[in-house]
């Protein structure tokens, strides 16, 4: 093969693949998989939430009592016989069409007949085939010689809300470097400040094992109690609070939130929408707090933007319940000013065509982005391919335990030394 020219195989879908096999927290997900008549096969798992959007693609799960109702053979069996039949004989390479052919086939808004789960292994595994047929890593084959960008990381410390059986209300306790210079050096100081965490959660009595995305299992007596430690664990590895390791929370407060009213259990406060935002205002006060996650409810889009323009300039507020991973919820709470960044969970959305109009839905209303890992995962890492492969600054995926999290982050660190000196860290230009 002469240099310069890829040699691409027929990328024509020979066959499509459904299997079950099984996520971070032992339930059932689905893989597909992908063989093009040139031979080339593409792989990926279905993440599940948790904590998840009302607007989201809707996962089909069998019911019954098998596995908590949570079984995957329909939508396994989605794959293997409708899907299969309807890309047999299509363009992987033509991400496009494949994916409106998936919407059209499922014909409802949410994706329930056919199933989300189905729907996202499918359409990532024709992406990777696609990649596979031309010999490249999937962000290459994404974004070109254009993909150098690296993002800033969001490491999850301590994890709460529905990832900790409600132990605390506030869902993410994470960490952000934006004084790191690269993404692996980031991923440095994040192990020191995850190792001083444990140390002072060991020194008082607190450790408990971790919550679902691998962040130490909240126990404290209330919110701020935790945001106190994490200073403290900043502290403690030697970074300066602010600067260099920086604090980022995912309030998730559609999980506390409904119709204006939020009940802090843990805290034993049932406060309005405004009351609830004084709170926030004061905890940005007091800890080096950049980045706040679903600050308000879903149904609560006017709190919402009260609380963006309230921190315009200081804190990144990003939109992830609020607006699903889904272009036109963007682009109207863009209008609304509820949020300047959006979190982009192609499982939300349902397709990569989806989840790709819905970053530049962010990208047209001036709004940053994150592409998102769930709380159910796999060895799956697709969406570090995404994020640089569609040029995405920021990254989440969870904590710096647990392989299934780990994956991501060791695959961006292969992503960034394969590009080398053109790799471009993202770091603290993301942020406002
Ligand atoms: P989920 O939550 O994956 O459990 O829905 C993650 C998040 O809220 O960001
Ligand atoms: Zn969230």
């Amino acid at each position: 093969m002469e240099e310069g020219i890829v040699e691409v195989s027929d990328t024509t879908i020979a066959a499509v693949k459904g299997r079950r096999v099984w996520d971070s927290r032992g339930r059932p997900t689905v893989e597909a998989e992908i063989e093009l008549a040139g031979g080339a096969r593409g792989r990926a798992i279905s993440p599940a939430g948790a904590s998840m959007g009302a607007g989201e693609a809707v996962d089909r799960r069998d019911g019954g009592s098998a596995f908590g109702g949570l079984g995957v053979t329909l939508a396994m069996n989605a794959v293997n016989s409708e899907i299969a039949g309807a890309l047999r004989g299509r363009d992987a390479a033509d991400q496009h069409a494949i994916d409106k052919r998936l919407i059209a086939l499922d014909g409802t808004p949410n994706k329930a007949r056919l199933g989300g789960n189905a729907i996202i292994a499918v359409s990532m595994a024709a992406a990777h085939a696609a990649a596979a047929a031309r010999g490249l890593p999937l962000w290459q084959h994404l974004g070109g010689d254009a993909a150098k960008t690296i993002p800033l990381p969001e490491i999850q410390i301590f994890g709460g809300g529905a990832h900790a059986g409600g132990r605390l209300d506030v869902q993410d306790f994470m960490v952000i470097c934006p004084g790191a210079r690269s993404f692996a050096q980031a991923l440095d100081w994040t192990a020191e400040v995850y190792r001083a965490a444990g140390a002072l959660m060991k020194d008082e009595g607190r450790l408990r094992g971790v919550a679902d995305e691998g962040g130490y299992w909240p126990e404290f007596d209330g919110n701020e109690q935790a945001l106190a430690m994490l200073l403290r664990a900043i502290e403690r590895a030697g970074y300066a609070p602010g600067e260099q390791v920086a604090i980022s929370l995912d309030i998730a407060a559609s999980q506390f939130g409904k119709r204006g009213r939020y009940r802090l259990a843990r805290d034993r406060r049932d406060l309005d929408s405004d009351a609830w935002g004084e709170v926030l205002l004061r905890w940005i006060e007091r800890y080096p707090i950049r980045m706040i996650e679903d600050p308000m409810a879903e149904d609560d889009p006017e709190g919402f933007a009260h609380f963006t323009s309230a921190v315009k300039g200081r804190v990144q507020v990003v939109a992830d319940d609020l607006v699903v991973t889904s272009a036109q919820r963007i682009a109207d709470m863009a209008r609304r000013g509820a949020g300047d960044a959006a979190l982009i969970k192609p499982n939300q959305a349902g397709t990569l065509t989806e989840a790709k109009a819905a970053l530049d839905a962010a990208r047209d209303a001036g709004w940053g982005a994150i592409v998102s890992a769930r709380s159910g995962e796999s060895e799956d890492v697709t969406i570090a391919h995404l994020a640089v492969g569609w040029g995405v600054g920021q990254f989440k995926v969870g904590s710096f335990t647990r392989s299934e999290r780990m994956a991501k982050w060791n695959e961006m660190l292969r992503i960034e030394e394969a590009l080398g000196a053109r790799a471009k860290f993202a770091g603290k230009n993301v942020l406002p």
